[in-house]
């Protein structure tokens, strides 16, 4: 009954192990689950209440398939303020979060076996909507500081190459490509006619220096760019499904035509929510921020603390991404057998693309990451 289509579609492993933990809480374990992927903080107030006012005025119609022109502005208004970038408002749209997005972009620019770049370790959902587009995913690996170097982009490159994906600050590793390398890949991109996917979602999480856009390097480069980003992260939204981004008009009309016939506009309240959040109050970002690179620091010198994991510190988002090679055990072996005699929660590298590593988020509360380091502790050195 089934398509090719569907089936080729890998089940995520991730969703195995969180399914697992959760068996074990109710059986009445005590479980430390750093697998999540999303803040652990409320949605900030201002943004809650818009959304209630918007839901008691009846915004509850469709908008335009691209977002409602109050949206659209609050988003040029973000990218003029913290990307110093100028876009019109028919070069920006928006969808259900980042993945929609993604999803559109790679749909409207990949034929056939048409080749697009990528680093790993990569977030998941590329290497499946890239497949889905019947593109190829060409994995350039990266290892040690995880940092995608411009000379590794050029090395991948072929006639079949289209298209360039970035994620910085990266998921799962945190890494955060230098900006002279960025400058570089700017150039590889303009040189060799490609259109890069710059996904920014974890943008705030910086936690030295100031993010830094790849569109942010000139006029050929922004025409080239698809900036990506989503309230998701940011803001604390992940369950309001907002994404937006901004870019070549002709690559935004195209994604636009996509979702007209999939979903239509993203939720019209979410969009009311998002327009504040974008252009409100800015300082539970900073108060976010600061709260994850606490935990981070924490985190990281307990990883590093531990006989046989090493831990390089994440420069930005809010995962760490330890080697856990010297183990002896794969990853999936290493999350499973830990989660199985002590409750701590991780997802395995090899779901990223890299099987000497886990992944675990320190998006949750410093008495979890202090009690759950401590027990992975004990247990890496018994081992
Ligand atoms: C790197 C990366 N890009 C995009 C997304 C998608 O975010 P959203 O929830 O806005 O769809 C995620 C979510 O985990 C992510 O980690």
């Amino acid at each position: 009954m089934i398509s090719l289509k569907a089936q080729a579609i890998k089940p995520s492993a991730t969703l195995a192990i969180t399914a697992k933990a959760k068996e074990m809480k109710e059986q009445g374990k005590e479980v430390y689950l750093f697998g999540a992927g999303e803040p652990d903080f409320p949605t900030p107030l201002n943004v809650k209440k818009i959304g209630i006012k918007a839901i008691e005025e009846n915004y509850s119609y469709y908008t335009a398939v691209a977002g409602s022109n109050e949206l659209k502005k609050a988003v040029q208004e973000k990218f003029r303020r913290d990307n110093n970038l100028e876009y019109n408002l028919d070069e920006i749209t928006c969808g259900a979060g980042g993945k929609q997005i993604l999803f559109n972009a790679f749909i409207s620019l990949l034929n056939k076996g048409d080749e697009a770049i990528l680093a790993s370790p990569y977030w998941v959902s590329y290497i499946e909507q890239i497949n889905f587009a019947e593109g190829k995913p060409v994995i350039v690996k990266t290892t040690g500081d995880f940092k995608l170097k411009a000379s590794q982009v050029e090395k991948a490159l072929t006639k079949k190459t289209k298209v360039l994906l970035l994620n910085s600050p990266n998921n799962p590793t945190g890494a955060i490509i230098d900006e002279k390398e960025l400058k570089k890949i700017s150039e590889i991109a303009v040189q060799n006619n490609l259109t890069v996917l710059s996904d920014e979602v974890y943008e705030p999480f910086v936690y030295e220096g100031k993010h830094k856009s790849i569109a942010g390097f000139g006029k050929e480069i922004k025409e080239k760019t698809l900036v990506i980003n989503a309230v998701s992260k940011t803001y604390s939204m992940t369950g309001w499904r907002l994404g937006y981004c901004a870019g070549p008009k002709e690559l935004i009309n195209a994604m636009n035509k996509i979702q007209a016939h999939s979903t239509s506009n993203a939720c019209s309240i979410s969009q009311k929510a998002a327009a504040e959040a974008l252009t409100g109050q800015q300082e539970s970002v900073q108060e976010m921020k600061n709260a994850f690179q606490k935990r981070r620091d924490l985190m990281a010198s307990m990883l590093n603390s531990m006989k046989g994991i090493k831990c390089d510190i994440p420069g930005g988002a809010f995962y760490c991404f330890p080697d856990i090679s010297e183990t002896g055990m794969n990853s999936t072996e290493f999350a499973s057998k830990l989660l199985e005699e002590t409750g701590v929660t991780v997802i395995p590298g090899i779901e990223f693309g890299n099987d000497k590593c886990v992944r675990l988020s320190y998006a949750t509360k410093e008495e979890t990451i202090k009690n759950g380091m401590q027990k992975m502790k004990e247990w890496v050195e018994k081992k």
